[in-house]
């Protein structure tokens, strides 16, 4: 049977039809709402609107549930590898030994990046946070292979820059880096898995050779996987949007980098940090803090806690809660920021402000003190999510070019001023 919703307005009734999602998610498809009723829907920050109808992943905020094509993200977490994910992403389907071992080696035949890439970051000031680096070498990647220009290309010529996508964003990622801390640059060595590999390039050093522990990489991997993707948010949209101009992959995935940055988004997890050791060095009095994230008149938010979508724990926050704790013993690493940080969620949890807003920790609360405990700084946290978003953005912009989607352009209700005369500058 049809199923559809009916728009009343002037005393006309719209039916309008309603697409059913196989996890049971219902949309209202308004696509001839406006030339039927002349009405548009307005939705600031598009929260309650559907752009796309995708399989790659399902999450429901209300339950906490993640999952990538159908799986769990606590099995994937627990039991596969980020190469793994990274196919079942971009290909669809979890790899078989052959396949994973394919995928693996096309990605280490693009780790290097052209040597005249190394210019660029000569020129970079010393101090330039990765993020900006990384998004600019990122776009770069498409004036060294400008065939990927071509809106018509193959798709071996497309899987050849999803290759050079996932094998060199880790060398320009630990480069930007080293770039930071003024140490010289060290190449891909492609024996080493893809986690392994970038802790090298971060971590080795002419005086001082890196030694990979076991441990560390492993927590490296899950944090990837955590990672991988996230449906429809700020940046996968903003990749999907810059995408659908038919700008090149490169370029798209570059944008979607950008948007990433910002705290609200993943920028968040540098600003978790940054906000625990402020509450430190002010004593610890986490109540005080509470209270200012809650006055409506103090711009103070509280980092890592809230979702657009989670209404109910971040299920990949409940992972690295735990993660945290195993990788903090593991190492012997003793962080009081970690204690600071139980504490604002034990008093938040039971505070009635974050209560009615459903208001929980989010992947980003617990990530930085993981990544802080494997010694990476806290300019590169957010590249580290943008490392593991890389295939959740390649599978969404593959996704949506095998769609046909049409280019990415919201309406608008105009409120400006309407009909006014032109005066001459000299009259003004
Ligand atoms: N601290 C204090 N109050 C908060 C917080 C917070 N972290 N988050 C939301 N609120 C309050 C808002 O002030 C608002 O209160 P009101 O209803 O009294 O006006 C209410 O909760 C709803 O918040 P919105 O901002 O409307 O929710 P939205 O869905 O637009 O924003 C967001 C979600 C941006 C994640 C928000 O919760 C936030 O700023 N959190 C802190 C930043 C952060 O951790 N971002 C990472 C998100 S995860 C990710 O992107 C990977």
């Amino acid at each position: 049977m049809e199923d559809f919703a009916e728009v009343t307005y002037n005393g006309k009734t719209f039916k309008l039809p309603v697409t059913t999602g196989t996890e049971n998610e219902k949309a209202m498809d308004i696509a001839t709402l406006r030339s039927a009723s002349g009405l548009i829907t307005l939705d600031s920050g598009f929260k309650n609107t559907g752009a796309t109808k995708s399989s790659i992943t399902f999450l429901d905020g209300e339950k906490g549930i993640l999952k990538y094509r159908g799986y769990a993200i606590e099995d994937l977490a627990e039991k596969s590898s980020f190469m793994e994910v990274s196919h079942l992403l971009i290909h669809g389907h979890l790899p078989n030994k052959t396949e994973l071992e394919s995928f693996n080696n096309n990605i280490k035949k693009h780790t290097l990046v052209h040597e005249d890439m190394r210019k660029f970051f000569d020129a970079y000031p010393s101090k330039a946070h990765p993020m900006g680096v990384v998004a600019s070498l990122v776009c770069s990647l498409s004036t060294f292979y400008p065939e990927s220009q071509n809106p018509n290309r193959s798709k071996e010529e497309t899987m050849l820059t999803i290759y050079r996508l996932m094998g060199k964003m880790p060398t320009i990622s630990a480069w930007a880096y080293k770039n930071l801390v003024g140490h010289p640059r060290v190449y891909p060595t492609n024996k080493l898995d893809y986690a392994a590999n970038f802790l090298n390039m971060m971590f080795d050093l002419p005086s001082q050779k890196y030694e990979l522990n076991a441990a560390v990489v492993k927590a490296l991997d899950m944090l990837l996987i955590l990672h991988a993707d996230h449906e429809q948010n700020c940046s996968t949209s903003t990749v999907r949007i810059v995408g659908s101009s038919q700008a090149n992959l490169y370029s798209s995935i570059s944008a979607g980098v950008v948007a990433l940055w910002g705290p609200l988004h993943g920028g968040a997890n540098q600003a978790v940090i940054e906000m625990l050791e402020k509450i430190q060095k002010d004593g610890g009095n986490v109540e005080k803090w509470i209270q200012k994230a809650k006055d409506k008149n103090d711009p103070f938010r509280l980092m890592g806690f809230g979702h657009r979508v989670y209404k109910n724990f971040d299920p990949r926050a409940k992972i690295i809660k735990k993660a945290c704790d195993d990788v903090l013993k593991e190492l012997g690493v003793q962080d009081p920021l970690i204690d600071i940080a139980k504490s604002l969620e034990e008093v938040a949890l039971s505070d009635d402000y974050f209560k009615e807003r459903n208001l929980y920790p989010n992947v980003d609360f617990y990530s930085g003190i993981i990544y802080k405990a494997l010694g990476i700084p806290t300019e590169m946290f957010t590249v580290m999510f943008a490392l593991g978003r890389l295939p959740g953005w390649i599978s969404q912009w593959q996704e949506m070019i095998g769609n046909n989607e049409p280019i990415g352009r919201p309406r608008q209700i105009y409120i400006g001023d309407i009909d006014k005369k032109y005066v001459p500058i000299e009259k003004r």
